[in-house]
């Protein structure tokens, strides 16, 4: 395990808190548009297609021999929409949260960036809930690699091994809530690094928010609500979570037609997720968009699998690397760095 690795992941500048992230007028079309274009799919579903994909991303390790299913992993039941990409917002009744100069100055402050643009704007909504995995990066991308032509895996890989820094893109998160229940769902961050103390950002928090760096700081949900409901019986990959047709505030977990749980509004948790790409000064952004700096997957497989050989990893070369399970599962065993340890405990009901 790489622990020196893990040790390197810092945020560029310590998160910083913020209140009333969207005004009450934005919270309720923002929380209309989910109402209304639901219901929404599990985040698992929607990022991974195998199991092994999921532990490259959380730092675990898979012990030889074993092949993993999807009973195995477990299904956190937090499910997430997309609400605006690039350039583009899918809902104009929110472009005013989404093309957000107030945000946009957050990051470019945070960075110490002359520019921003918006980049990704998410939500994930949830009811009672385990805690949210292990503590993970989120993805990066890098100039040439992005969502768009790379796998997930590999983009989580690479920034593990810190070898394509010199690519990384700059960016920068306003993460906002709205929980109003009284047990756990709050946020909790390793700022100092894996070893470092945990901060946590409690709730109740409604329309508390903090500005990040995720790429480069461990984080996760806190669990959420009462215990007894945080592992609603039936779900399977499909299950999704959308306005309740009964309830005019509350909201339902269904798989294939059959509800799983009824949530009501008390204790929904919805996180709303602005990210921006930053740049520097204008060089910094011709770079990025004449794209005379790129990498793309050959070179990164090559520097990986060069790498590893440096490291004295015993493997056979892949044909075909970026659709190979077992390579996958090698580079996620090879760049397995870890991550925080000393977790704050789960909020029990007694705590409420
Ligand atoms: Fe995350």
């Amino acid at each position: 395990m790489l622990r020196d690795l893990a040790e390197t992941f810092r945020p560029v500048a310590p998160p910083q808190l913020i209140d009333n992230a969207y005004s009450n007028d934005q919270h309720s079309r923002l929380l209309n548009v989910v109402r209304d274009n639901g219901p929404w799919p599990l985040i698992l579903a929607e990022n991974f297609k195998t199991p092994e994909e999921v532990i490259a991303t959380t730092s675990g390790a898979i012990p030889e021999g074993v092949t993993l299913t999807w009973d195995m992993i477990g299904l956190n039941p937090v499910f997430r929409g997309y609400l605006a990409r690039g350039g583009t917002c899918f809902y104009p009744e929110i472009e005013d949260c989404y093309y957000n100069s107030r945000f946009l100055e957050l990051v470019r402050n945070y960075w110490g960036c002359q520019y921003a643009e918006p980049e990704t704007f998410l939500f994930n909504i949830q009811g009672p809930t385990p805690i949210g995995g292990p503590p993970h990066l989120d993805g990066t991308v890098f100039r040439g690699m992005t969502m768009e032509n790379t796998p997930l895996w590999l983009l989580l890989t690479m920034a593990k091994s810190r070898l394509f820094d010199r690519w990384r893109s700059k960016k920068g998160q306003v993460i906002a809530w709205y929980y109003n229940g009284r047990i756990g769902g709050g946020f909790n961050c390793w700022p100092d690094g894996p070893s470092g103390q945990a901060m946590q950002i409690n709730a109740p928090m409604w329309g508390k928010a903090v500005v990040v760096e995720n790429e480069m700081m461990f984080h996760h949900g806190q669990a959420t609500g009462p215990v007894a409901q945080r592992k609603p019986q039936g779900m399977d990959i499909s299950t999704t979570f959308g306005a309740d047709p009964e309830n005019p505030t509350g909201w339902q977990l269904a798989t294939s037609g059959k509800i799983n749980q009824k949530v009501a509004e008390q204790d929904m948790r919805f996180l709303v997720h602005w990210g921006a790409r930053l740049f520097k000064d204008m060089a910094d952004f011709r770079q990025t968009y004449d794209h005379s700096d790129d990498i793309g997957a050959d070179q990164a497989i090559n520097m990986l699998i060069a790498d590893m050989k440096t490291r004295g990893v015993q493997f056979v070369e892949p044909t075909d690397p970026l659709h190979d399970n077992s390579f996958v599962a090698l580079l996620s065993q090879v760049y397995d760095i870890g991550g925080p340890s000393n977790i704050p405990a789960d909020a029990m009901d007694e705590a409420a």
